[in-house]
């Protein structure tokens, strides 16, 4: 149930993917979809994102490179940058690893991306389809794992009503359920989250660190090409 991209099967139309980058991908993303953004276009690379943006000059250019925004974008990967003014707008996102990760689920018949900040309306969309196989996928970092988006899996786990998980499940949630009471330090701790802190950017470790402050999700809305939006 939590697989690695690395490992993920092939997925089918009666799978369900809930993609996790919480530093900081799907946070970001959680936060546009909040702000009313209509419409996440994943985008392999920077070049394919300014792509977007010459066929249709609305798009916004959104991600990063080294955790930085990339040159010409007009956001970088911060859930900061969202506001109320965005609501409606449509954006072109690339980032190293966590729409990388949303590329490999897209097999599935129904794909989401998740964060700790929304992840019981992650858990309650899964839910939706009981007939689904769940698969909650860690993006990682570069193929390797990334603690807090394991951690992250194992809330999403610790929010589903339903009792059978697989082993490795259980062990995620176990994980998350030692670090609960101090999650915000256990994120503040991990290598992305000190390499995050290290380039300025601990407010966004913070903010991604909350669990539960917001219900809104985005999901696959369009196939070809692939886009999210809210669920
Ligand atoms: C990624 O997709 O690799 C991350 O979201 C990078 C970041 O922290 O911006």
């Amino acid at each position: 149930m939590v697989r690695r991209v690395a490992e993920c099967p092939p997925l089918g139309s009666h799978d369900q993917a809930v993609v996790v980058d919480v530093l900081r991908a799907t946070s970001a993303m959680a936060a546009a979809t909040y702000h009313g953004v209509a419409r996440i276009w994943p985008v392999p690379e920077v070049e394919d994102a300014h792509r977007v943006r010459k066929s249709d000059p609305t798009w916004l250019l959104v991600g990063e490179r080294g955790n930085r925004r990339p040159d010409g974008f007009d956001r970088g990967n911060s859930p900061l940058e969202w506001a109320a003014t965005d609501n409606g707008a449509s954006a072109a996102w690339t980032t190293t690893n966590g729409t990388r990760a949303l590329f490999g689920a897209a097999g599935a018949g129904r794909l989401a991306a998740a964060a700790f900040v929304n992840r019981a309306r992650a858990a309650r969309w899964a839910e939706q389809a009981p007939d689904h196989r769940l698969l909650l996928i860690p993006a990682g970092e570069n193929g390797a794992e990334s603690e807090e988006d394991w951690l992250c899996c194992g809330a999403i786990v610790e929010a589903l009503q339903q009792p059978r998980v697989s082993a490795e499940a259980g062990e995620a949630r176990e994980a998350f359920l030692a670090v609960r009471e101090r999650l915000a330090a256990a994120i503040r701790e991990t290598e992305h989250g000190q390499a995050l802190i290290a380039q300025g950017l601990a407010a966004d470790v913070e903010w991604s660190s909350r669990l539960d402050v917001m219900a809104v999700l985005a999901v696959r809305i369009h196939d070809d090409p692939l886009w999210l939006g809210p669920a």
